[in-house]
């Protein structure tokens, strides 16, 4: 059986591509500070978690995940960055190392951290490239890949930065990821949705779509009507950037996707989302915050599937234990 711990855990993403895999295993603990997160996460997987903060925390997994928050790195943030010592929410990576630190001589064999591409920018790479360094002073080999959604049978644009590192001098393969051909996302949308709450009305946002208003692109960032997949589910679809607007058949009229979409293109099945919308049931004529958010803050479940089959099968790549830096000044593995 593998223990797995869920620092910054939220929906759960990893504990659900485990459950899809049938791969036995056991949650140790689940971490997350916000409330309606946990919730959540009680219903989809029937616990009695309680909302508990990262810091100062400790235990024994054979596997830990951390998608730690990534507002501060994001390209749409503010870019506070994610240093130690300036106490960012970003900064909260460190103190998954704290934890590992404490575990003491027994380490977690694999340590999987996710987060946005950002964190590969010029003025991030340096939070980047410690977390390699500090992983690797703690016995780890670390590699990363960019992995967009889309290889993994996900109609979703959404590249995020997957770090895994091994206990040892092995490095992950990502080139063993199992990938997958994209499915057209017309296999992911709700059929006739006319419930006004989700129609594009206001003139902010009707004014950002370009074939609705040719001069648009001079004027604003656009939105993008959705083709064949959508771009990357962030927390609030009534915003730009956002994962794409749907035009509607034979009509001038176009709409959000819907909470049930969103949750669906992060891997989810209707099953799960019909739990979590048991806890927090939709306003008549309203969109649902939290459902959004919940899908948005996510990893989508395929990716972790693939990652998860992977480390089962133990393909390593045996590697000198040094490290060097690459080309863009990003800390790359010597092959
Ligand atoms: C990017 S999301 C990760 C989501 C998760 N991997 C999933 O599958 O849904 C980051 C999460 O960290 C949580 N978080 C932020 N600060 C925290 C803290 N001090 N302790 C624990 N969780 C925290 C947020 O509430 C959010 O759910």
């Amino acid at each position: 059986m593998i223990k797995i711990l869920e620092l910054f855990g939220g929906i759960g993403a990893p504990r659900k591509a485990l459950v899809n895999l049938g791969i036995d295993h056991k949650v140790i603990d689940y971490v997350e500070i916000n409330e309606k997160a946990v919730r959540a996460y009680n219903a989809l997987y029937d616990n009695r978690h309680q909302a508990q903060s990262v810091e100062g925390w400790n235990l024994k997994p054979d596997i830990l995940v951390h998608g730690s928050p990534c507002q501060d790195f994001s390209r749409s943030g503010k870019r506070l960055g994610g240093n130690d010592e300036d106490k960012t929410r970003s900064s909260l990576m460190w103190e998954t190392l704290r934890i590992i630190k404490n575990m003491g001589d027994w380490k977690p064999r694999y340590v999987i951290w996710e987060n946005v591409t950002g964190v590969l920018d010029k003025d991030m790479i340096h939070s980047f490239n410690k977390y390699l360094i500090r992983m690797n002073e703690l016995g780890y080999t670390s590699s990363y890949e960019v992995l967009n959604a889309t290889e993994f049978g996900i109609p979703q644009k959404r590249e995020r930065v997957f770090t895994i590192s091994i206990l040892g001098s092995k490095a992950f393969d990502f080139s063993k990821l199992e990938r997958r051909p994209m499915r057209h996302i017309d296999e992911f949308l709700e059929p006739d949705v006319n419930d006004p709450q989700y129609m594009i009305n206001v003139p902010s946002m009707l004014n950002r779509i370009e074939e609705f208003n040719p001069s648009a692109r001079k004027k604003y960032r656009t939105l993008g009507v959705i083709g064949d997949s959508c771009w990357t589910i962030t927390e609030r679809q009534d915003r730009c950037p956002n994962a794409g607007i749907i035009r509607l058949p034979d009509k001038p009229q176009y709409r959000y996707l819907t909470e049930r979409e969103c949750w669906r293109l992060m891997g989810f099945s209707d099953d799960d989302f019909n739990a979590v919308l048991n806890e927090y049931p939709t306003k008549p004529g309203k969109r649902n915050a939290t459902l959004y958010r919940l899908a948005g803050n996510s990893i989508v479940v395929d990716v972790l599937e693939a990652i998860f089959k992977a480390l089962q099968q133990e393909e390593f790549i045996e590697q000198p234990p040094y490290m060097v830096f690459g080309d863009k000044g990003q800390l790359q593995l010597n092959y």
